[in-house]
């Protein structure tokens, strides 16, 4: 496997990632993985998370699963305890678990707004809170919230998780402040648009612009780079509260017409 990491990075380390049977959660476990870690994945459909653990475990190390919607303190309480169970500890945990849906503020009620807030932020803070108080409290440990660029600025159509997701920047910077002195650190990662995701698949069968051109570095992200990035906040011991932005450039200058759509920008700027 080539990889900008040492391969034992992360030997004897317990990682537990939410949303763990798919997209970046999927992608994030089989990487932390290849750098030695033992793996714990929560997720809503226990299908899924059955054959993520299959597929992961190819990489010769041991995933453990539990079925669980992080709207549910039960389900989280039980989850985290089967994990600390089974690996004794949790060193990192990766709040991955998201939802989200396409829909203009007119279309949007109030349940649909109050469903993304209670996955993205409400979960991000419940599991957050529960391997705080059962483990790392005594024994410290590393924090990722997966976090978006949506929010930076803004972007059409996805209010909900805009607002879901900078009032987890928001929490990554207080819990940073508030969980130092535990040894603990948090972090988040802002990925931008990565292929083959659910996300970006909705928006790719959506008719319009090419939103690659528009990104500085003119590609999507992968999923693997993402969780380099991951890797990164994982591994640095001296930082926290940071949102590490890997999105090729986008967040700098999107809309970016100029690239999106070559001869525009001379035509709108022409003398009269
Ligand atoms: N447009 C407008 N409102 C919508 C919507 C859409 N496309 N999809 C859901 N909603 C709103 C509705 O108010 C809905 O309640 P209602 O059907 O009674 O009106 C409410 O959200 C809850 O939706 P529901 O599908 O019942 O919730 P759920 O808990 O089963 O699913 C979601 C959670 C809403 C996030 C769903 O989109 C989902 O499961 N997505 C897949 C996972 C995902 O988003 N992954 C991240 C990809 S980036």
């Amino acid at each position: 496997m080539a990889s900008i990491y040492r391969e034992n990075l992360l030997e004897g380390k317990s990682v537990l990632v939410t949303g763990g049977g798919s997209g970046i959660g999927l992608e994030t476990a089989r990487f932390l993985m290849q750098h030695g870690a033992n793996i714990a994945i929560l997720g809503r459909s226990l299908d899924r998370l059955k054959a993520a653990k299959i597929d992961l475990e190819t990489t010769g190390r041991t995933c453990i699963y539990y079925q669980c919607d992080i709207r549910n303190l039960d389900q989280i309480n039980a989850a985290v305890d089967y994990v600390i169970e089974t690996y004794k500890k949790i060193d990192v945990l990766i709040n991955n678990a998201a939802g989200n849906f396409l829909a203009p503020f007119t279309n949007l009620t109030t349940k649909g707004f109050r469903t993304v807030l209670e996955i993205d932020t409400i979960g991000t803070f419940s599991v957050t809170k529960t391997v705080f108080d059962k483990f790392m409290k005594a024994h410290g440990g590393s924090i990722i919230n997966i976090s978006s660029t949506l929010q930076m600025p803004c972007v059409y159509m996805i209010s909900h998780a805009a607002a879901a997701k900078a009032a987890i920047d928001s929490l990554t910077r207080s819990l940073a402040m508030e969980l130092g002195p535990y040894g603990v650190r948090v972090n988040a990662i802002a990925p931008g648009p990565i292929e083959g995701t659910e996300g970006m698949s909705r928006l790719s069968s959506k008719e319009g612009p090419s939103f690659e051109k528009m990104i500085p570095l003119q590609r999507y992200g992968t999923k693997k780079e993402i969780a380099e990035g991951i890797l990164y906040l994982i591994s640095a011991q001296w930082v926290t509260g940071i949102n590490l932005i890997v999105d090729g450039g986008q967040v700098l200058t999107f809309p970016n017409f100029s690239l999106g759509y070559p001869g525009a920008i001379e035509k709108w700027s022409a003398k009269l």
